[in-house]
């Protein structure tokens, strides 16, 4: 190509060009644009791909016309570009609203769950009277759920705790109480001891507002030297007085458990209506908080502690029952349902 038949095509070039960009309506034909005349494989590039072809004297005036033609292209595909971006920011300004004035979406920070708040209330009180944590599988054999407390096959005693069987074996279930980890502790450990275990329980039952197939226990033992059924009276009184905050009556029925012997229920007066009677009594003036009595001697022969050297004491409590009490909670289920406005008011 001449160097005059160039110049003729720049300049129809660029007419077209900015003849074309008249008819861009928006950004997307802007694109289009773009990518027809500017881009690599462009027109003007094309053009501009022939100057280098020419001699030095015309290749610098030709050159000169086609850095003109490109800038002029250049600049006018830049006005239009602002102005489509200022005309859709302008759009979407006046369509989307954002009202500042709606509350954020921040977290709210969570807390310890009431039960677990409980337990570690009850662990630092028993703590303090020198007793330590242990813990013991809630997947348990029947053996340490039932023979090991003196509960052997067959016992009437096993029927109050059904529980749940697993298809591992016949004999391996869900502990029903929490009374295993002092069989566990036992085997292991030479007393004296003082242990106290918090942990899962798993019964068999229908469910109401008393009770549900899955609860906490907390079980306590004290083994050493001629314990007196004076001094667990003495701890768990004094344990009374720390968890419900004011010094309250106790007294001890006779019951029944396999594992203790002689065996009581320990009631505490209550400490809302102080025993002259109430709803949350149902109009007793006590309250029945737990399970209790010096261990059986063939629980001690049945571990290898000799029963004739040592005894002592133990305890259990359900702890969703006492937390139930302490806090005048009428359904057990409010502890499970997860429902923040039961939740938020510990
Ligand atoms: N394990 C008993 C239950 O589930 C509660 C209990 C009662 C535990 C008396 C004890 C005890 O250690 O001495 O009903």
């Amino acid at each position: 190509m001449t160097p005059e038949e160039l110049e003729s095509k720049l300049t129809e070039a660029e007419r077209n060009a900015l003849g074309a960009l008249e008819e861009v309506h928006d950004s997307a034909q802007l694109e289009e644009f773009r990518l027809k005349f500017m881009g690599k494989k462009g027109e003007v590039t094309a053009i501009l791909s022939g100057v280098g072809q020419l001699d030095k004297a015309d290749r610098s005036r030709v050159g000169a016309l086609a850095n003109t033609v490109k800038t002029n292209i250049e600049q006018a595909f830049e006005t239009r570009k602002r102005a489509f971006y200022n005309q859709e920011l302008n759009e979407r300004l006046s369509t989307e609203r954002i009202d500042v004035t709606l509350p954020g979406t921040g977290l709210k920070p969570g807390h310890i769950h009431p039960l677990t708040q409980i337990t570690n209330d009850i662990i630092e009180i028993f703590h303090g009277m020198g007793f330590s944590v242990a813990e013991g599988p809630e997947v348990e054999t029947d053996y340490y759920n039932f023979d090991a407390l003196n509960t052997p096959d067959n016992h009437p005693a096993r029927d109050s705790q059904d529980t749940f069987y697993t298809n591992i074996n016949p004999s391996v279930l869900l502990r029903s109480q929490t009374s295993t980890v002092q069989v566990r502790v036992m085997e292991k450990t030479k007393p004296p001891l003082r242990i106290i275990s918090p942990g899962r329980v798993y019964r068999n039952e229908e469910v109401n507002a008393r009770k549900y197939p899955l609860f906490h226990q907390l079980e306590g033992l004290l083994i050493d030297k001629d314990v007196t059924f004076g001094e667990l009276k003495g701890l768990l009184t004094e344990f009374i007085r720390l968890f419900l905050g004011k010094p309250l009556k106790t007294r001890f029925r006779p019951d029944f458990f396999p594992f203790t012997e002689p065996s009581a229920e320990l009631d505490s007066q209550c400490p809302f209506c102080m025993g002259s009677g109430c709803k949350v009594c149902g109009h007793r003036g006590w309250l029945e908080l737990l399970g209790c009595g010096m261990v059986d001697p063939n629980v001690l022969k049945g571990v290898g502690i000799d029963p004739e050297e040592w005894n002592g004491f133990a305890f259990g409590m359900g702890i969703e029952r006492v937390a139930m009490l302490k806090y005048d909670v009428n359904d057990i289920r409010h502890f499970f349902t997860n429902d923040l406005r039961f939740l938020e008011q510990f």
